[in-house]
């Protein structure tokens, strides 16, 4: 059977689809994918070329959704800078990769590389892909007196560290500044981002990981490190850089922030996600197989767009949302509490697959089974969060949206549900095993209002969470922001 790839593709071909790709925040090959499956009428297939893409769109008016610059190396006059810091890694390749993908969406680049960078790539093919030199060493008299790194500083509106690697996280947790990267790291007043890439070992090794929780104390943003196989052969873990598409998403986030300028800004979101547990004695728990995939999704996808966002998580498995304030609990009372301390806020999702019962009085030791026949638990009913922020008649958020995770019956229960916890919208969806949405990564709802139904065509939960925010952001046009005690 004959295959195409594309890299058979002509250059212009090329050029358009990773353009397309860029706009709509995916890779190449799942834009191709998408433009195939639009063109058989397949559902789920996302925006097609002439934009007519099936309501709702799937795609926000926030900065990650912002328009492409048609040019691959031309920048937007005004355009906000990023200041890319490429430590020494293998992963200093797909630096080369992020500086393309930063510059289509409008923004100006300039790059640093440190001395171990310059084994890897040379300042040449980062300066004529930024389309201006990079820069790499503290005491060149001509850059130095030309630019300076206060200046360099100064002029970015963000500073993305990538890779890296245990080093560079090191000296930025220690202060140092002795070369061009940690000086300007220090001297910056701005947001950083960090992408650290490094072997698994590196990574897990408590010097690292006292480092980074240093650095995130310090307010530094985190993406990645992913799973994955290593340069090295046979060595396999965490330690894999952030993929290029998912460094330039959070930075977009982190400068819709910064700007106050996303259809969210001024706004505050709470947000709760994941399972929760429900201690029977200290090593067992009632839970369920949430995967927080959906509300980690929405939390992001609303700090993209400029909002202040608290993301209340029970336990999972998913990193955390960059640009996001995440507390994480356990059980539903915590949950409850947290989402409580969190308000006032303009819209609250209840994302979270909450356990509906908790065991009455938990064993403080844990149950033996030698003790004799089966143990009797009994059990009493959580409290109901949504509900309960639904129905308060001082400090409810504007919007109040629920999820309805059903395996029958979806849209009856779901308007009953609508109705029974007082809140505004409900995103349902079938959670049966054959649907695989539970812990999956692709999600089908249908958002039930006062005013009906609408059944949204199959998407990632990505694109979920963008057309909800979207929706959201074109519901709170006209309402004032909140104030703390409204
Ligand atoms: N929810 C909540 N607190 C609970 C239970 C549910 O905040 N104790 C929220 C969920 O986050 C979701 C919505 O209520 O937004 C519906 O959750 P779901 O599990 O579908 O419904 P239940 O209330 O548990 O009802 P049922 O078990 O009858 O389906």
């Amino acid at each position: 059977m004959a295959s195409i790839t594309i890299r058979q593709l002509d250059d212009d071909l090329k050029r358009r689809l990773r353009l397309r790709a860029a706009r709509n925040g995916r890779s190449m090959e799942d834009e191709a994918r998408t433009i195939l499956r639009n063109a058989a009428g397949i559902e789920g297939g996302g925006a097609d070329a002439g934009g007519q893409r099936p309501r709702p769109t799937g795609r926000s008016d926030s900065a990650a959704d912002a328009p492409v610059n048609d040019r691959n190396v031309g920048t937007v006059p005004g355009a906000r800078r990023v200041l890319l810091i490429i430590g020494g890694g293998i992963a200093a390749y797909k630096s080369l990769d992020l500086i393309r993908r930063l510059k289509e969406r409008g923004l100006a680049v300039r790059c640093i590389l440190t001395k171990a960078a310059q084994e890897f790539i040379t300042p040449l093919s980062a300066g004529a892909l930024a389309g201006e030199p990079a820069f790499t060493d503290l005491f060149d008299a001509t850059t130095e007196l030309d630019v300076g790194h206060i200046r360099l500083a100064r002029e970015a509106d963000l500073v993305v560290a990538a890779p890296a690697t245990a080093d560079l996280l090191a000296k930025m947790a220690g202060g140092h500044a002795d070369d061009l990267a940690t000086a300007v790291l220090l001297a910056a007043d701005c947001a950083v981002l960090v992408a650290p890439a490094m072997n698994p070992q590196m990574w897990q090794h408590s010097a690292t990981q006292r480092n980074l929780a240093r650095l995130i104390e310090d307010g530094v943003d985190l993406v990645g490190p992913n799973a994955g196989e290593m340069a090295e052969a046979g060595e396999a873990g965490v330690g894999r850089m952030a993929e290029p598409l998912e460094i330039v998403a959070v930075a977009l986030a982190l400068l819709a922030n910064a700007a106050g300028d996303g259809p969210l800004a001024g706004r505050r979101v709470i947000v709760t996600s994941g399972p929760t547990h429900e201690p029977i004695d200290p090593v067992r728990y009632i839970a369920n197989r949430s995967s927080g995939k959906q509300g980690h999704a929405i939390a992001a996808a609303a700090a993209a767009a400029g909002a202040d966002v608290t993301l209340v998580s029970g336990p999972v498995n998913v990193p955390d949302p960059p640009g996001v304030k995440t507390i994480k609990v356990q059980t539903a009372q915590d949950m409850l509490a947290a989402v409580t301390k969190a308000l006032p806020a303009d819209v609250a999702v209840f994302a979270a697959a909450v356990a509906d019962w908790r065991v009455d009085k938990p064993n403080a030791n844990k149950i033996k089974k030698q003790a004799g026949g089966l143990p009797k638990l009994g059990l009493i009913e959580n409290p109901d969060i949504l509900a309960t922020v639904a129905h308060k008649s001082r400090g409810r958020p504007h919007l109040v949206i629920g999820f309805a995770a059903e395996t029958d019956h979806i849209i009856a229960h779901a308007k009953e549900k609508l109705a029974r916890k007082g809140c505004d919208w409900i995103l349902a969806n079938d959670v049966s095993a054959a649907t695989g949405i539970m812990g999956g990564d692709r999600n089908t709802v249908h958002l039930v209002t006062a005013r009906g139904v609408e059944s949204w065509p199959p998407q990632s939960k990505d694109e979920v969470a963008r057309a909800l925010v979207s929706r959201i952001a074109e519901t709170l046009v006209r309402i004032p922001t909140s104030e703390p005690g409204h």
